[in-house]
């Protein structure tokens, strides 16, 4: 008798294969080919003797190292909730009082995506709305997805999504009476994946007065995604868009250690208005009970020690000079052909280049197969931000990482890239 097929659930079929594996793939088998698509942070960044040292530390003692490697607790691991309200103290230049927050409304995810996970899973039933910019992180596209959700986009420019733009959505929605389907506002605040744009201040405070004017029949939360929020080498960190939801009801902070020291070790956390915690407690409970607990004790240890914040500097300086190398090299090699910008980020990884309408840049597309198969160069295309079905979505854009490549191979990167748009706009 053949053997009967794997019968999947509905959730594996909304589960489509994501472009991130796809272009892992593509990565790991084009070795000599320059990726400005990469996925990954700096390797030569990593701290691996910070490390070293703090598990050899933790370690030393028979008894503290037995409840490192015992399990921990589902919200986490205690004195790091502890010391990550003095982190929030630091980053949002406030006082422990102006924090209005306890270590109760923290919990700490493995990574932030488990937290965009669990939420999506804990708001949304299929046909719900969550708002996003245009364009915006494509793996919480797939979150949402996943869980039957309809991601909106709203149109964005150089300072984030566009608050007027947002209002008349919202007004176009109530309108087609579908108000009470809209649970959320995605937002990667700072130098966000893909485009580098930041979320200006004034759209920060406005985006939280929107939020709660038009919580008329269930309230409308925001995530905000603040994955890069460190990683800045220009200007000053201005207050997040969490900090202007005073009463601590709108805004839910996701943030992460996976950029700003290691994806490795798998700690991010979240901040989250107190009636929500115990659904994302429940949830998470079922799910894994509790994120590794040695891998906590060490972003503890980084943290109290300050080696997380010399560690965060010196990854600041790294990736200043890199992207400037981008930034440079964009000058010199696009600057002549017609019809190409890019935006110029503040921080983050990552440099968006917009290319003439008519050339498409997509896995399918004569750019894509020229530059990869031939210049020996990939990106990431830009298409892949977008809601499938978005109006605003645009298939002649690129995001180009400068996290993984050198200097010099980042320029090189540039080069070529450069060639492969030239020879397909002379076809
Ligand atoms: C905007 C954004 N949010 C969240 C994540 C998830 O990061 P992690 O799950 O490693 O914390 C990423 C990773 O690339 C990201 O770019």
């Amino acid at each position: 008798m053949p053997l009967p097929d794997i019968r999947f659930s509905q959730r594996r079929q909304q589960a489509a294969e994501q472009s991130i594996a796809y272009l892992m793939q593509q990565g790991i088998e084009n070795r000599d080919v320059i990726s400005l698509a990469a996925v990954f942070v700096d390797e030569a960044t990593l701290p691996v003797s910070l490390v070293r040292e703090s598990i050899a530390s933790i370690l030393t003692d028979d008894a503290d190292g037995h409840r490192a490697l015992q399990y921990g607790t589902t919200a986490g691991f205690a004195p790091l909730r502890e010391n990550l309200l003095n982190h929030l103290v630091r980053l949002e230049n406030c006082s422990t009082s102006d924090l209005n927050l306890t270590a109760d409304e923290i919990i700490v995810t493995s990574g932030s995506q488990q937290l965009l996970q669990h939420l999506s899973d804990v708001l949304f039933d299929p046909g719900d709305i969550c708002l996003v910019a245009a364009p915006t992180y494509f793996v919480f596209l797939g979150t949402l997805n996943g869980v039957g959700a309809k991601a909106i986009a709203v149109e964005t420019d150089e300072h984030g999504m566009r608050m007027d733009a947002l209002e008349a959505e919202l007004a176009r929605i109530e309108q087609a009476g579908d108000l009470h389907r809209v649970k959320m506002i995605y937002l990667v605040s700072s130098f966000e994946n893909p485009s580098g744009v930041t979320l200006a201040d004034d759209r920060r405070r406005q985006v939280v007065e929107i939020a709660r004017r038009w919580s008329k029949e269930q309230r409308i939360l925001i995530l905000e995604d603040a994955a890069y929020r460190e990683l800045r080498y220009a200007g000053d960190d201005g207050p997040s868009i969490w900090s202007y939801d005073q009463n601590r009801q709108f805004v839910i902070l996701a943030q992460t250690f996976s950029k700003s020291f290691s994806p490795g070790i798998r700690v991010a956390y979240g901040v989250l208005p107190s009636d929500l915690v115990s659904a994302i407690h429940d949830i998470k409970g079922n799910f894994d009970f509790g994120s590794p607990n040695l891998n906590q004790r060490i972003i503890c240890d980084a943290l109290q020690t300050g080696n997380y914040e010399r560690h965060v500097s010196s990854l600041q300086s790294s990736y200043r000079v890199k992207r400037d190398a981008m930034l440079t090299a964009a000058d010199d090699f696009f600057a002549d052909i017609p019809g190409v910008s890019w935006l110029k980020p503040s921080g983050g990884l990552y440099v968006w280049m917009t290319l003439p309408e008519e050339i498409e840049t997509g896995f399918e597309s004569p750019l894509f197969k020229q530059a990869s198969r031939i210049d020996g160069v990939m990106y990431v295309p830009g298409e892949i931000f977008y809601p499938q079905n978005s109006p605003l979505r645009r298939r002649s854009q690129m995001r180009l990482s400068f996290g993984v490549e050198s200097r010099v191979t980042i320029r090189d990167g540039i080069q070529r890239l450069s060639q492969a748009v030239r020879h397909v706009m002379m076809r």
